[in-house]
């Protein structure tokens, strides 16, 4: 897809990453629409704006959230698993495209777990605030949703975890809560349904527009605010300004396929924090550790960093570390 002005129609277009995407593409005819002015599960209605706007590209932002989907199993069903096969179906039928953003918390994070939870807090900060993240040049293997073997020859001196702790399209998903597993019927409903399908597979994403931790944590901290942070989860994180960019960069020149778009680098929610008191000169010491259990949250994954298989055979710059981003993040606030 080569071309200079694209109809675009983007739903959940009022959340995180709709308004980033909102914004990448605002060269092109954008159909911006929140839940209100679509609600995707709605059948019905999403032929009707399908059929009316005629978007080449449809970019599907639309989802309920972790604790939502625990609490809620069939809003989960209908939201992250039923509106995207409508939007699918609508799409093939005018041989269209669809992005569909899914998440790391399809796979278990079992692979990596024990090493990273081995890992002194201390040491893994150091190591991720030196910047120098978990390059990962070179693989092979088919192009598609599911791609071929691979070898990798990056390291990751700067991580808690080994190469091979790294979730690419290659592996088996798993998940391990209501949220991983209805992101992944969403997935598996959209690409069987189209054939011009993108899966985006991205994680901990942080950015503007947003009342996340990850995304409101330099702030708090730099006001004085203390503040709880998880250490024993860990995965990639991704500010939504680099993600954007990247999906513009994927739509126009990649296949369709499974992409695994995040920073280079993994964090735990308190090692996030402490960088980002470093970043902001905050007293490191208004973090509190804790761990997820004491958070009382519906179960995540322990461990699911990153990579993208479909990426690298595409010969893309690999993503800048985490920490890199996270600092224009906060210069930009
Ligand atoms: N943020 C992350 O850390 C993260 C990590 C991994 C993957 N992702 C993926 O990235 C995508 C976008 O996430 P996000 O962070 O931008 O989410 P978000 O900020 O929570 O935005 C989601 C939007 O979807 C809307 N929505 C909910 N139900 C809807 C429905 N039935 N029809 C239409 N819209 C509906 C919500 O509107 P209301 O609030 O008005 O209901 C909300 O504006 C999702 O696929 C998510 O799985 C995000």
């Amino acid at each position: 897809m080569r071309k200079n002005c694209m109809r675009i129609l983007i739903t959940g277009a009022h959340g995180l990453v709709g308004r980033a995407l909102t914004e990448q593409f605002q060269s092109h005819t954008v159909f911006a629409l929140g839940h209100r002015e679509l609600d995707i599960t709605d059948a019905s209605a999403v032929n009707r704006v399908i059929h009316e706007l005629q978007p080449e590209v449809t970019f599907n932002c639309a989802v309920i959230g972790v604790d939502d989907c625990e609490e809620n199993p069939r809003l989960a069903e209908a939201v992250n698993v039923a509106g995207p096969a409508h939007l699918a179906d609508a799409v093939r039928e005018r041989g269209a495209a669809i992005v569909h953003f899914s998440t790391n918390y399809v796979f278990d994070g079992e692979r990596g777990a024990a090493r990273a939870s081995d890992q002194p807090l201390e040491a893994a900060a150091a190591r991720a605030t030196a910047g120098n993240g978990c390059a990962v040049p070179n693989s092979g293997g088919r192009a598609g949703h599911r791609g071929g073997t691979s070898t990798r020859t990056g390291t990751a001196q700067s991580c808690p975890t080994k190469p091979s702790d790294f979730y690419t399209s290659d592996d088996e998903p798993r998940p391990v809560n209501v949220y991983g597993r209805t992101k992944l019927e969403g997935e598996r409903a959209v690409v069987q349904r189209c054939e011009r399908a993108f899966i985006v597979r991205t994680s901990w994403v942080f950015g503007e527009g947003k009342e996340s931790f990850l995304s409101t944590v330099a702030r708090r901290l730099a006001s004085g605010e203390r503040v709880k942070a998880i250490c024993d989860i860990w995965a990639s994180t991704t500010y939504v300004a680099d993600l954007v960019r990247r999906v513009d960069e994927i739509v126009r020149t990649g296949p369709p396929a499974t992409y695994h778009i995040v920073n280079d680098g993994v964090c735990s929610y308190a090692v996030f924090a402490r960088e980002a008191a470093r970043l902001t000169g905050a007293d490191v010491s208004l973090i509190d550790q804790v761990t997820e259990a004491q958070m009382l949250r519906s179960p995540r994954p322990r461990c699911t960093p990153m990579r993208c298989l479909e990426s690298e055979r595409l010969g893309l710059a690999p993503m800048r570390p985490w920490t890199a981003a996270l600092a224009d993040f906060i210069a930009a606030g």
